[in-house]
């Protein structure tokens, strides 16, 4: 299982180190051998323990520049960062990223040899068209996407689900995760109101391999809890 927690413009750089104190003993305690994934906002970004990977949420797509107000591979590399979170939609949509863009800055880290989580999901008004039309916008946020990249994450991200408390039904998580895997052999991650009550019963799907979690995981001891119900699943679902 993998299981991430996307900070987005939360914590300090202070609480960020409190937190992976926390995160990396219980992992380290209780012999995790699942893939943590902690996205801490830049600020916060420093070398923490060997338990816990730490990732980017943005980058731009070059070694250093004249590009204002953005951090690139030399700051990344300062830090031994190897793995970045590409397409999320609150890139796609509120800071306007587009599909090209998208696919510029995956080329540029998978040919860096880059963990790449890459972020897929529709608006309510398409998932309200129904499932064919869910899947042809999906399909359009592969577009320039190695979806055989060996280093390749998928999280499956509704937009109508994050932040809002809402969830697809379970049924409408496996029937896209589903979909998802005629696709890919990568890994696939369910995001999108995820919390410490309906982790494990999403990561027991048919083809979810882990969570992408964002307010939920703002608490230590909450993400710990999902770490250890992805756990016990893992062993559950590989027997
Ligand atoms: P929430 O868990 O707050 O819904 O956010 C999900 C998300 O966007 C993770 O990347």
């Amino acid at each position: 299982m993998i299981v991430c927690a996307n900070f987005k413009a939360n914590k300090t750089r202070q609480e960020t180190q409190a937190y992976m104190a926390v995160v990396e003993s219980f992992v380290s305690a209780n012999g995790i051998s699942d893939t943590v994934i902690v996205f801490p906002p830049f600020t916060a970004l420093e070398h923490y323990g060997r338990n816990v990977l730490v990732g980017v949420q943005n980058a731009y797509p070059v070694q250093n520049g004249a590009f204002t107000g953005e951090i690139a591979l030399e700051q990344l590399e300062e830090f031994g960062i190897e793995t970045i979170l590409i397409g999320h939609s609150e890139r796609r949509h509120i800071l306007g990223e587009t599909q090209e863009s998208i696919a510029e800055k995956f080329r540029f880290f998978a040919e860096r040899g880059f963990a790449i989580v890459y972020c897929v999901g529709e608006p309510l008004e398409v998932r309200e068209e129904g499932n064919d039309a869910l899947m042809e916008y999906i399909d359009k946020q592969f577009e320039g996407i190695d979806l055989k990249y060996p280093d390749l994450i998928i999280a499956y991200e509704p937009v109508w689900a994050i932040g809002t408390g809402l969830t697809p039904s379970l049924r409408d998580i496996e029937l896209i995760h589903g979909a998802l895997r005629a696709k890919t052999s990568a890994p696939l991650l369910y995001g999108g109101s995820v919390k410490v009550d309906n982790a494990r019963e999403i990561m027991a799907l048919d083809n979810v391999e882990g969570v992408l979690v964002g307010s939920g995981a703002l608490s230590a001891s909450d993400f710990c809890s999902m770490i250890e119900q992805a756990s016990e699943l893992n062993t559950k679902k590989g027997e």
